[in-house]
């Protein structure tokens, strides 16, 4: 199938008792047993539940994966991920990547005896220099949030294998849509669904997506272990947003790449992170591993002053000053003190994370609008 017909049909079957075309919420806890033991596949809500079944079904057909699992955040997605690994092993991760990622790294994991690398991933090369014995997963998230940098999935994928190291890839930037890292060898990808896919601004959830039966056993036993289950509601709200992913993918990247030309030629802007443009160091692996760049960058200001930046995010009015991003509206950012702020100053300026960076999420609103209205704010 091709991706169009994929996110409509994928996962879904008519409800085997209604006929009904949409997966049904299965608002339940716990499921009636005939006799002990004997039940449909369904004990607990903790472990199964078929509206979620149905969008682990469909997580996996869309990132071309055999199993999906579904979890409460994609913090959480993460966290389990995490969980495979024991006190020593040591975590090759990139040094620009989302803020909740690095503090769950640094704040929760670390304290438990993991040890955390973080390397500039746009030379796939220089990782083999953080490689050790100890070494048991590397971590990448490409495009990056929030200074777009690209990381060669299959270059990592061939290091990772010669080392015997899961590659799990934080597919959230660029939605299955427009990359599918475990064609590329990646043994793990992971999407915060809170963004794209489900897409419309209204759920919290994460998503594993894996090809190793083993790997899935692991982490279906951490899922329910743990129980950062998303509850039904929530698993048909992303399983509806997949529908419209294609078409809304689409529309953020035209948005996208007009809008990220449109600040390259604006006179008050100094740079532009968008990986579509063709002298953006990442652009040629973003050309052979991406379908397209997505409606996702970050700009500085001429005038780099904080105090700059704080008065265009405080002027927009179409798009909304709010962390998140990947719905249909469009979103500003301030990295430095909203998705970001839990990662050190130091750390942040030196991985080149300014004070001053504002980050779009280009929604798929009409993209006159949306360009009048930063025009308008940045002045
Ligand atoms: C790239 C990336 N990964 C992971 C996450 C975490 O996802 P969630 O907020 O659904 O827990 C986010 C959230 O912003 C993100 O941007």
């Amino acid at each position: 199938m091709k991706a169009g017909s994929k996110y409509i049909h994928a996962g879904t079957v008519p409800d085997p008792s209604t006929g009904a075309i949409m997966t049904p919420i299965y608002q339940t806890s716990t499921y009636v047993q005939s006799a002990p033991g004997q039940h449909k596949g369904f004990e607990y809500a903790r472990s199964q539940n078929p509206t979620r079944k149905a969008l682990e079904d469909a997580l996996a057909v869309i990132e071309n994966g055999k199993y999906g699992l579904a979890f409460s955040s994609g913090v959480a997605a993460t966290d389990a991920v995490i969980k495979l690994l024991s006190p020593g092993d040591e975590v090759i991760a990139g040094n620009d990547m989302y803020g909740g990622t690095y503090r769950l790294f640094t704040k929760i994991f670390e304290k438990f005896g993991i040890k955390f690398l973080y390397v500039n991933m746009s030379d796939a090369a220089s990782i083999e220099h953080y490689i050790t014995n100890n070494t048991k997963l590397i971590w990448i998230e490409t495009p990056t949030n929030p200074l777009m940098n690209i990381t060669d999935i299959e270059a990592v994928a061939t290091i990772a294998k010669k080392v015997g190291a899961l590659l799990c890839v934080d597919n959230t930037f660029a939605s299955p849509y427009l990359q599918n890292p475990l064609d590329l060898g990646a043994d793990l990808v992971m999407h915060s669904s809170t963004k794209y896919l489900g897409g419309h601004s209204d759920v919290i959830q994460g998503a594993l997506v894996m090809n190793d039966a083993d790997v899935r056993e692991k982490l279906y036993f951490i899922q329910k272990s743990c129980g950062a289950v998303p509850g039904p509601m929530d698993c048909f709200l992303v399983l509806r947003g997949i529908k419209t992913l294609h078409v809304r993918m689409q529309r953020h990247c035209e948005n996208g790449e007009k809008i990220a030309h449109f600040l390259r030629n604006h006179s008050a802007v100094a740079q532009v992170f968008w990986c579509g443009f063709e002298d953006h160091p990442g652009y040629a692996v973003a050309k052979k591993q991406m379908r397209g760049f997505g409606g996702m960058m970050s700009f500085t200001l001429k005038d780099d002053s904080d105090a700059n930046a704080r008065r265009v995010l405080s002027s927009t009015h179409l798009f909304a000053l709010a962390e998140s991003l990947g719905g249909v509206e469009s979103l500003i950012n301030h990295p430095a003190s909203m998705t970001h702020a839990s990662i050190p100053r130091e750390e942040r300026i030196k991985n080149g994370l300014t004070d001053s960076l504002i980050r779009l999420s280009v929604g798929i609103e009409d993209v006159d609008d949306l360009i009048e209205d930063l025009n308008r704010a940045i002045g």
